[in-house]
């Protein structure tokens, strides 16, 4: 799909200025405001100049057209002298900039780059405090996916959702877009009569007979954690200070399978400090979400893929929720300091897992993210893109979602476990309630990372790691030698069980039906025996397994994708119609890509894959539409 873009050429507004062309730059300015010293290669902000601190948004959301009517209304800091303040733009209409006094500002729409958009450079003067621009999106804008009724699960009234992270927010807001900014915010929605809004802030239970809401988000967060949905919405609590929001439709199943969540908040208070954001929700969106989570600030935006009916995909909200930690709270700098947002994340995800369900549960995560990191290194050498095996990566020029693979997940979380094992539990949770509580609300570069490690951790109590040690896991390729080596007894039984089914032990003798009818294995054991099995079998071994343990009919989406990859290199069809009702039903990119990828391998499965494509693509959002068209050569004269 083309993008379309109105202002490929820089308009002058008022024809008083004439700004260099800008491209996105490093603040090299230490004097005015340390803590905006910080490299962005993916926005156009220069905040040592003028930096926006609160937005007061008022919008208009138009699903007939497809659009969100808004204004931007920023207080904005500046240093003495400053005559410009820059933000980032992607496909806005811009129609006016006034001054806190309705006075209208210059401004002007420079170049497009790939990825970046444009910026929006507004003239100010001394004594300029806030700047409001009046815009609108585009109905193509990327961070907005706009649902029909037959999108949804009741299929009885459009749905909206956005998706910020990485630099998708300035598709629909006017910001500066990048995660060493923040900035509170007050807002003004209105949608049509008979949905409910909710927002990254205090939300409302229950819907308005006007369609009117307010919201008020009172701490600073990055632009990358501004999110809005709309839609028939429903709300259940949970707990004193948790609840889920979905369809009616799907509400009950939804509050039922994250009940856990406030004893997952009390764990995740005992280890790293008091939560800050007051309440934790969880809205299940439509199966278009391209994301199993998004950690928006007070209400996590997640999949229904979740929802496997025995609560066994609940680690994921355990990852949500450590967000409000690891990322909300100290917040990588930039995109190529995403390990610090996700491997902390995991690392603390882990730890509640560990903390509610105990360790030979958490262990078995474990050794699931040690398998996906080998498999991800060895991807990403074979494709010559050893770079991209470092924590700490370079994407100037490329897509910040390019840094989204398990590297940042879970070599970030082996490094962090390393750092652990070697220095003792107590220490390591001392430093790291430390780390949160003093770098709360600030943001976090890879450098200053790796200076408060020294200092806090090694220096004050007396410890130090092999030499280059650091440096090898940080800024070296792969997996380096000295790791951590999680074993899960329970996985060991597993292995055992596959090692005699190849051995031609029929599978209904090892696994008797009412070991089945028990669940005596919990559905990582099953996804840990699907990954386990041969790249080679029969038919007749595929169809014996799946007769007797139901696979393609599983409920467990991650178990359903890893036993489709062996559906999809055995030729095995009598899993091909549910291969292609999943694919046209859910839309996350996590599962889309191995699938569609494994039938890409093949002339006859690149056919079919584009088969279910021309099918399932009008259904996913354009994070998963913009990666799945490059793996499938996807042109639009397909459609
Ligand atoms: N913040 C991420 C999602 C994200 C990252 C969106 C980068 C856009 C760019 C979220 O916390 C996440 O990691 N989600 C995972 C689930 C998790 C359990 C690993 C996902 O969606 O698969
Ligand atoms: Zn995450």
């Amino acid at each position: 799909m083309m993008k379309r873009n109105k202002f490929l050429l820089p308009i002058m507004a008022f024809g008083l200025l004439s700004f260099i062309a800008c491209s996105p730059t490093e603040n090299k300015d230490e004097t005015t405001n340390k803590e905006m010293k910080t490299v962005d290669h993916h926005s156009y902000a220069q905040p040592e100049e003028a930096v926006i601190t609160h937005l007061n948004w008022d919008a208009d959301v138009d699903f007939d057209n497809k659009m969100i009517k808004a204004t931007a209304e920023f207080d904005i800091r500046t240093v003495d002298g400053a005559e410009k303040i820059i933000l980032d733009i992607n496909d806005l209409d811009i129609s006016v900039v006034e001054d806190q006094e309705g006075n209208e500002l210059a401004y002007e729409i420079g170049e497009e780059k790939p990825f970046l958009g444009s910026p929006l450079i507004i003239q100010i003067e001394e004594g300029t405090s806030k700047i409001k621009i009046t815009y609108s999106s585009s109905p193509e804008a990327e961070a907005l996916q706009w649902l029909s009724p037959k999108q949804t699960s009741a299929e009885t009234m459009p749905f909206l959702f956005t998706q910020s992270q990485a630099i998708l927010c300035r598709s629909w807001i006017p910001v500066q877009d990048s995660p060493g900014i923040r900035f509170s915010y007050n807002a003004h929605v209105t949608v049509p009569k008979g949905m409910l809004a909710l927002m990254s802030a205090e939300n409302p239970q229950e819907k308005s007979e006007t369609g009117e809401y307010d919201f008020v988000m009172k701490q600073p967060i990055p632009a990358y954690l501004m999110a809005l949905t709309a839609g028939d919405i429903s709300y259940q609590k949970v707990g004193s200070r948790t609840g889920v929001y979905a369809e009616p439709t799907v509400i009950k199943a939804a509050a039922w399978e994250f009940e856990e969540m406030e004893e997952m908040v009390v764990a995740a208070e005992e280890l790293y400090g008091p939560y800050q954001w007051d309440v934790y929700d969880l809205i299940v969106l439509p199966p278009s979400f391209p994301f199993g989570g998004m950690e928006n600030p007070r209400l996590t935006f997640a999949t229904p893929t979740i929802l496997a009916g025995d609560r066994s995909l609940t680690s994921l909200v355990a990852h949500e929720l450590a967000h409000s930690w690891s990322g909300n709270l100290v917040t990588n700098a930039n995109w190529d300091d995403f390990w610090l947002n996700e491997g902390f994340t995991v690392y603390f995800e882990q730890r509640i897992m560990e903390a509610v369900f105990g360790r030979d549960y958490s262990e078995m995560l474990a050794v699931l993210s040690m398998q996906d990191l080998e498999a991800t290194i060895k991807d990403l050498t074979d494709n010559g893109q050893i770079a991209d095996t470092h924590l700490r990566l370079n994407l100037e020029g490329r897509n910040p979602d390019d840094g989204m693979t398990d590297i940042a997940y879970n070599k970030g979380y082996f490094f962090l476990r390393l750092l652990e094992e070697k220095v003792g539990r107590d220490q390591f949770d001392a430093f790291l309630k430390s780390y949160f509580t003093e770098n709360a609300f600030k943001s976090m570069t890879t450098d200053n990372f790796i200076d408060y490690l020294n200092k806090n951790l090694f220096e004050a109590n007396n410890l130090a790691l092999e030499p280059d040690l650091l440096d090898q896991w940080i800024f070296g390729p792969g997996l380096p030698e000295i790791h951590p080596n999680p074993v899960s007894d329970r996985f060991d039984r597993v292995d055992a069980v596959v090692s005699d089914w190849v051995n031609e032990t029929p599978i209904g003798l090892l696994i008797p039906q009412e070991d089945l009818l028990s669940k005596k294995w919990s559905s990582h054991e099953w996804l840990h025996f699907i990954r386990q099995l041969p790249g080679e079998m029969t038919e007749a071994q595929m169809k014996e397994l799946d007769d007797y343990l139901q696979f393609t009919y599983s409920g467990n989406s991650e178990m359903l994708t890893a036993w489709m990859i062996h559906v999809i290199k055995h030729e095995y069809e009598p899993g091909y119609q549910n291969l292609e009702n999943f694919l046209v039903s859910a839309g996350r990119r996590k599962f889309l890509v191995p699938l569609y990828g494994e039938m890409a391998k093949t002339e006859s499965g690149m056919a079919m894959a584009r088969g279910i494509y021309a099918k399932a693509r009008p259904n996913y959002h354009f994070v998963s539409v913009s990666t799945i068209d490059e793996m499938l050569n996807w042109q639009e004269e397909n459609l």
